[in-house]
């Protein structure tokens, strides 16, 4: 029976006992913030169970899209690893809110089991919680389950619960039996965990609503919900102990075995073309539905997975961006019961093409970090510093590195790993906190902002609030917030950064860090009192910093000029994603979807600086949001704007329109002059460019060209001819090691053929052991490969000494690696000399510490063959 027929039959047999057929829900679990990924197939009803939302029904059933790659239920490091866990699966289920409890669950399973797709009784096992006697008697007295095949078993196994809240419950799980040729034993055994005995089917009996602080709050009315693994099923109807061997996967593990080097041999059996072949489907899915691979939340497991999928092709000799073209063919398997992948295909594959392309520049360089980190490594677990450089510089995430590991028996120290990731967060935090924030207390009143006229003015003292607290006055040495009844600061806001300056007058000085605002419109003024003693109700002189006011609004007017002409020149479509402006630069995200060119960012830098020399004045209107828009203002997206608004308009023939609180230079001259210092991606579709104007971005200029003179200098040129002769000099390097290369080449080609006069034959087996001088670890491979074609058929095992440091390699050829495998030839010797190793049948690679062992070591393998 194919998967898509077993699909049908649980629909329309769960249809015939009246239930309503429910479609499958996104993966995106709809109003649950708790849950990353739908999980199972009774999510998209959660609200139903705890009695929060109500149906027309009482009774369903579904075939569900899950990805269980995160959170409470996470299987990824399984998967390839076993026969029967993936990061994406579908499950069967039926669901009763308050409708029928044990009995009709337990009757409904064993008819759909035994009678529909006619499963023989005697392959079956059952196990119930340890507590429920009830369910337990059904299985024996109503339905006439031998009892000697019935586990009881602990709430490890048989209470099901969603997350760390939600619908919970205890449960009875149905297993199949794929015969005695398989280990394992059945469940609540020791030897529970083999491939025979498989769970299938989980009836739970949803009875509780587990609460936030952990209390199971029982339910109005027991419910029922089920869950059926599709591929597992499939595999018991289809005859094979594995999932990778159905119908649903075929295709795809062809796929991947076509995308191998062919010589290489690779089987569908292998893990790697599983781990493949499991990971395009979870993470198409997930791309259909509206997840981009990003650095958190639902966005880094999506960018987890297809990174892991990469390294397993890598793995597996794929050396081309491949990941991306199993996409059409998933989406042929799926296209009758999700037509909406087909129809998402062409984004699909535009995303992980791009994720692959990325992580590929970085790909090679870690894996050799890594491995070179094994090689030396003493005991075994890789330390959280080498975890986290994989992480932060190569983009390898930790469970990427765990993957390796556990391909070297070795495991990895997560907590060090934290410690690092910690540390890296505190030195970001410590370089963004250029502002003296502390706690406020809501002050109702709201401050005048008098800051768009002028820079200062007079005013009393509100509120001082310090650690938190209502104070009454502050003494000189104190940090503290001051709140005014009207100020000229600008609070923070619109991404323009709070002003900086003084409060002050005779008696005091109060040093202004950061100015923020409450939700009341009260500005809280951030700072240290320097001298005297400031109190409630004492008048001040208000005095914003001047220069870095004027730096600010350069920088903000500049920010709207670019936004146009990111408009004029890549389209309409850009629209702002957030944007910083401070004294030093302005940072502008916006949605666009390729790379920007060069010749498309000179031409944006160019539309700005005219505008800026056409020095027109900017006005500032205060009308309401429908006039705005009316005139073409560029409204955010999802803001919420009050009654009226304020509508900034720059350059000749409104070129640009854009409603606006912060705080501009009254003539586009005063901007002085615009100089894009970088551009770049942020997250799939978001583009940032960063910017600077005024004396800064001339300082910017001043050192480029800076640069540009020492380059001359340095290739005794002039600034014009210097990118000619840098040109040249890059040429020249490259010939060099092209020559060198190939003296390396010829080197080690000499080495290979003194090294044949040492082959001895041992039974019948031609070996080769030995040391071979003056040749680095890394043309070890090249010369057994090149050993390996000359003499046909033979074992061979080779050392370079440097130092301490041994590099080892072991080579079989094809004929003879069913009896002898290089990397197990490899681990043989590498500790006897200290070290450790690894790789595929045909070739290994290693090391060790210890070349005082290394010649017993090499004739040690004679032992072996
Ligand atoms: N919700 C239950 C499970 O996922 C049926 O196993």
């Amino acid at each position: 029976m194919k998967t898509a027929q077993i699909r049908q039959k649980f629909l329309d047999f769960y249809a015939s006992k009246g239930h309503t057929i429910e479609p499958s829900a996104s993966l995106i679990p709809h109003n649950d913030k708790t849950l990353l990924f739908v999980n199972a197939g009774m999510v998209p009803f959660k609200d139903v169970f705890s009695g929060i939302e109500k149906r027309p029904y009482t009774r369903a059933a579904s075939s569900q899209r899950c990805v269980r790659a995160g959170g409470k239920h996470n299987d990824l490091e399984n998967v390839g690893y076993t026969a029967r866990h993936h990061t994406f699966f579908e499950m069967l289920g039926n669901f009763s809110f308050g409708d029928y409890f044990k009995r009709e669950a337990i009757q409904y399973a064993w008819e759909f089991l035994t009678v529909e797709i006619g499963l023989p009784k005697e392959k079956l096992w059952i196990s119930v919680f340890e507590e429920d006697d009830e369910a337990e008697d059904i299985w024996v007295n109503e339905i006439g389950f031998p009892r000697n095949r019935i586990s009881r078993c602990g709430a490890k196994d048989n209470f099901w619960q969603m997350g760390d809240t939600g619908p919970c419950g205890p449960s009875s799980e149905i297993f199949y039996d794929h015969g005695e040729d398989i280990a394992g034993g059945p469940p609540g055994h020791a030897d529970e965990d083999g491939d025979r005995y498989i769970e299938i089917w989980n009836l739970v009996f949803t009875q509780y609503d587990k609460q936030e602080d952990g209390y199971l709050k029982p339910l109005d009315a027991p419910c029922v919900d089920t869950g059926m693994g599709l591929e597992r099923l499939a595999a018991v109807l289809q005859h094979k102990n594995n999932n990778y061997d159905t119908d649903g996967f075929k295709s795809l593990v062809k796929a991947v075995v076509g995308l191998t080097p062919k010589g290489d041999n690779i089987k569908t059996d292998n893990a790697s073309v599983r781990v493949i072949s499991d990971h395009i489907r979870s993470t198409a899915f997930m791309i259909v539905d509206g997840v981009i691979p990003s650095n958190e939340g639902r966005g880094y497991v999506l960018r987890r997975i297809i990174r892991r999928a990469i390294r397993h092709g890598h793995k597996i000799g794929i050396n081309k961006v491949f990941f991306y073209r199993l996409a059409p063919i998933l989406a042929l398997e799926f296209k009758d019961a999700y037509p909406e992948l087909k129809k998402s295909l062409a984004n699909v594959e535009k995303v992980l093409k791009r994720e692959e392309e990325n992580f590929a520049q970085t790909l090679d360089k870690g894996m050799g970090i890594l491995t070179e980190a094994i090689m030396q490594l003493k005991g075994n677990e890789i330390d959280g510093k080498t975890i986290f450089k994989l992480y932060d510089t190569y983009g390898f995430p930790a469970d990427l590195t765990a993957d390796v590991a556990r391909e070297y028996n070795l495991t990895i120290d997560m907590a060090g790993f934290e410690v690092e990731m910690t540390k890296q967060r505190d030195r970001a935090r410590q370089a963004g906190d250029f502002k003296t924030t502390q706690k406020g207390v809501a002050i109702s009143e709201a401050t005048n902002f008098l800051g768009y006229e002028q820079l200062e003015n007079t005013s009393t003292v509100q509120a001082i609030i310090q650690e938190g607290e209502l104070v009454e006055s502050i003494d000189a040495g104190s940090q503290a917030i001051v709140v005014l009844a009207s100020s000229s600061f600008y609070a923070e806001s619109g991404g323009q950064v709070g002003d900086l300056g003084t409060l002050s007058n005779a008696d005091i000085l109060f040093k202004v860090g950061n100015t923020q605002k409450q939700k009341s419109g009260a500005f809280e003024h951030h700072g240290l009192l320097e001298n005297g003693t400031l109190k409630v109700g004492d008048v001040v002189s208000v005095n914003v910093d001047k220069a870095t006011r004027k730096r600010i609004a350069r920088n903000h007017s500049a920010t709207h000029l670019l936004h146009a002409a990111l408009r004029v020149v890549l389209g309409e479509t850009v629209t702002q994603k957030g944007s910083l402006v401070d004294g030093e630069k302005l940072r502008f995200d916006f949605s666009h979807d390729e790379t920007i060119t060069k010749v498309d960012l000179g031409k944006i830098e160019g539309i700005v600086n005219r505008k800026i020399l056409g020095n027109t004045k900017v006005h500032t209107n205060v009308t309401d949001i429908e006039s705005a828009k009316k005139r073409g203002a560029i409204a955010l997206f999802g803001e919420k704007y009050g009654d009226t608004v304020r509508v900034l308009t720059m350059g000749k023939g409104d070129f640009s329109v854009e409603l606006c609180g912060g705080t501009h230079v009254n003539q586009l001259g005063n901007i002085g002059l615009f100089r894009i210092i970088s551009e770049g991606g942020v997250a799939a579709g978001v583009r940032r460019i960063e910017a600077m104007t005024g004396y800064d971005a001339y300082q910017f200029d001043n050192q480029t060209q800076e640069c540009l003179s020492q380059i001359a200098q340095m290739t005794k040129s002039n600034n014009t001819q210097a990118v000619e002769k840098v040109a040249q000099l890059i040429k020249t390097q490259k010939d060099l090691e092209k020559q060198i290369a190939s003296f390396q080449k010829q080197l080690a080609s000499n080495q290979g053929d003194d090294l044949i006069n040492q082959v001895q034959e041992v039974n019948g087996i031609k070996l080769l052991s030995s040391i071979v001088e003056g040749v680095s670890g890394k043309d070890l491979r090249d010369i057994a490969d090149k050993l390996k074609d000359k003499l046909g058929s033979a074992v061979i095992v080779l050392a370079a000494v440097d130092g301490n440091k041994i590099a080892l390699v072991s080579g079989v050829t094809k004929d003879l690696t069913d009896k002898y495998q290089a990397g197990k030839i490899l681990n043989h010797v590498a500790a006897q000399v200290g070290g450790k190793g690894g790789g595929r049948p045909d070739m290994a690679q290693g090391g060790g510490t210890d070349p005082s062992s290394l010649n017993v070591a090499l004739t040690s393998v004679k032992d072996l063959i």
